[in-house]
This record gives structure tokens, C-alpha cells and sequence, in this order.
């Protein structure tokens, strides 16, 4: 497996890899919102093209896709994660963490100060993820707020705190 940027021609790949993995989420026949939301993203501003990353075969199939977009913690610029995605056949090899873990690093990289997500802790803490409460960061919706999560990384600074924002298409989703 390789991981690497994204290029326009995985795109197509990216929508099936995210339909197939979304869809058993949702009742039979309904199509799921995250694909829309990934497409919606690439064609706004909270873009970040050096962090939507596929992962790869050797022979250069996407199996995995994970993006980084732009969000606030007040005024201030953070990045929101999500959605991460791994084709079902090919989930429990390690994908989702490579994926992760590149992400990450890349994120920490360019001196962001933190990566919030909304998801099942159980997963997320092996990547360093804390209760955004933590932090004394809120969540945008207050129900979300257990499953709100940061991980902070070298830009952090504890002054760094108030409520999240998505960008808009989230919203919308
Ligand atoms: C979540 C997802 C990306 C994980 O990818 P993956 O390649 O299967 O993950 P890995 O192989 O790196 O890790 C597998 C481990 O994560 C655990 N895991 C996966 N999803 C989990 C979840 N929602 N909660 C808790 N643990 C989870 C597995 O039990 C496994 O644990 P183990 O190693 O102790 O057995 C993948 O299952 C997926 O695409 N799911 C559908 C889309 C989704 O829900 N995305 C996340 C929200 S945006």
C-alpha cells in the first residue's frame, strides 16, 4: 500500500470507495450524504490539497481516502477531519490507521495547530485524540460533544480554545 496525495483522477474512486463504505450506515436504497460532502469540499474553499490522501496498491487501485479541511476554533484556523474512508473489503488491514497516521504527520507538518473529528473514541484515542472538552474546546452541536475529539499537535497553544467549526458544506450534510 502506498499513500499519497490526491490527484483529479482518483475522484471517481474516491465517490465509490466512499459510497460502499458509508452505505451500510444508512437504510437499504438510500444514498449516503459523505460522498456529496467529500465532492462539495473539493469544489470549496476549506480545500486543502495536501491533505486529502489516498491510499493505494501497488497497482494503484484506491482503497482508502481520509481529507483534512479547513475549520475555526473561533477566529482562529484549525483543521476538521473527516470523512475517513476504507473500501469494506479491504478494512481491519491497517488502512485506516496508515491513513491516520500520514494525515497526521503531514497536518503537524505544516505547523497546524490541531485536528478535530467527530467519532467513536474507542477508535480515535490510538491516534492521539483526547475529548475536545479536554481542551476546552466546544463541539458545534452540543450533543455531539462526547464524541467530539482533538488532537493537538506542534502549533498548538493552550490558548487555543471556544467553539469548532466545520466548514459550511458540514452543515449542510
Ligand atoms: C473506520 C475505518 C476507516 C477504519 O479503517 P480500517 O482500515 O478498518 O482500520 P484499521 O485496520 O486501521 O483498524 C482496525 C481497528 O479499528 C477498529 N475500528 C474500526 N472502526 C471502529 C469504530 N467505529 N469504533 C471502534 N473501533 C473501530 C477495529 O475494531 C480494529 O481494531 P483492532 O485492530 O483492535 O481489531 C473503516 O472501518 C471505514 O471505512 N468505516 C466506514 C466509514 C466510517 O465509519 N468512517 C469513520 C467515520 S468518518
Amino acid at each position: 500500500m502506498l499513500i499519497r496525495r490526491e490527484t483529479a483522477s482518483d475522484t471517481d474512486a474516491i465517490r465509490s470507495i466512499t459510497t460502499a463504505a458509508f452505505a451500510p450506515g444508512y437504510p437499504p436504497g438510500q444514498v449516503p450524504p459523505e460522498p456529496g460532502l467529500v465532492d462539495e469540499l473539493r469544489a470549496g474553499p476549506a480545500w486543502l490539497p495536501a491533505l486529502s490522501l489516498v491510499a493505494a496498491t501497488p497497482g494503484g487501485e484506491v482503497i482508502g481516502h481520509v481529507l483534512c479541511t479547513r475549520g475555526h476554533v473561533g477566529q482562529d484556523p484549525v483543521l476538521g477531519l473527516g470523512p475517513l474512508t476504507v473500501r469494506p473489503d479491504q478494512q481491519r488491514h491497517g488502512v485506516g490507521s496508515a491513513l491516520m497516521h500520514a494525515v497526521l504527520g503531514a497536518a503537524d507538518a505544516l505547523g497546524e495547530p490541531l485536528v478535530a473529528l467527530l467519532g467513536d473514541p474507542a477508535y480515535y484515542r490510538r491516534f492521539g485524540f483526547r475529548p475536545a472538552a479536554d481542551y476546552q474546546i466546544t463541539a458545534p452541536r452540543p450533543q455531539w460533544q462526547p464524541h467530539f475529539q482533538v488532537r493537538v499537535l506542534n502549533g498548538y497553544q493552550p490558548g487555543l480554545r471556544g467553539m469548532f467549526t466545520y466548514p459550511q458544506p458540514f452543515d449542510r450534510t
